[in-house]
């Protein structure tokens, strides 16, 4: 897949008034701070199309960009983020979950992961709720170029291992470092196939 145009098209709090078209969307969701707006400015190879912050909680709305004008990336708010407060956290947590429930233009959800991390509670919780909810997801590890191939293969065994421990299949798993610009094409790659089933 080429990415031969790429627009922001608009940012929401309620997904009832995102694009109201029938094109198949594909949205980035995980930590603040994980990584969702570096990849999507590195799929799109646009700096700067969606904004990033080495501070957490930069993106607070759903935001959505068009792609070749056949369909959407969406760049989502992360969960988890401390200093927000609780109210904050809150009215953010209400914005992603509407949106993943009732959105059904949603193709596939990707739920990025840092990869320097042992499995960690608050996203295991995501991936069970998001299985329970029925709704498709890949895993996609962010931020490889940050640590040495043998720790990558130790945190993705205890990671695999315990998502074994409640599914029996895993979903699709990336690997990506938007800094050192490895992994995109797979996604893009997938998206693709995902795109022409449709059509089918
Ligand atoms: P929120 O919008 O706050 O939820 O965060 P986000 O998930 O969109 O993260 P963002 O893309 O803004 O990136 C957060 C920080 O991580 C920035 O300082 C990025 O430069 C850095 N970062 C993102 N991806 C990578 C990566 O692959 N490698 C490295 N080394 N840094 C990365
Ligand atoms: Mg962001």
């Amino acid at each position: 897949m080429i990415v031969k145009d790429a627009q922001f098209v608009i940012s929401n709090t309620d997904y009832r008034k995102c694009p109201q078209d029938d094109k198949p969307e594909y949205a980035f969701i995980g930590r603040s701070n994980v990584g969702k707006s570096s990849l999507i400015n590195m799929l799109t190879n646009r700096k700067g199309l969606a904004m990033t912050s080495s501070k957490p909680g930069k993106t607070q709305l759903i935001n959505h960009f068009i792609i070749n004008d056949e369909w959407y990336l969406v760049d989502l708010p992360g969960y988890g983020y401390a200093q927000r407060g609780k109210e904050g956290r809150e009215k953010i947590r209400v914005i992603i979950e509407d949106y993943i429930l009732e959105r059904a233009q949603l193709t596939c959800l990707f739920l990025l992961l840092d990869c320097r991390h042992e499995p960690q509670k608050i996203d295991l919780e995501f991936i069970e709720w998001l299985g329970e909810s029925e709704i498709p997801f890949a895993i996609v590890f962010t931020k490889i170029d940050k640590i040495s191939k043998g720790k990558l293969s130790d945190n993705m065994a205890l990671y695999t291992s315990k998502l074994h421990e409640t599914w029996d299949e895993l979903p699709q798993i990336f690997y990506t470092s938007s800094e050192h610009k490895l992994g995109g094409q797979d996604i893009l790659n997938y998206i693709e196939s995902i795109n022409k089933n449709i059509k089918e």
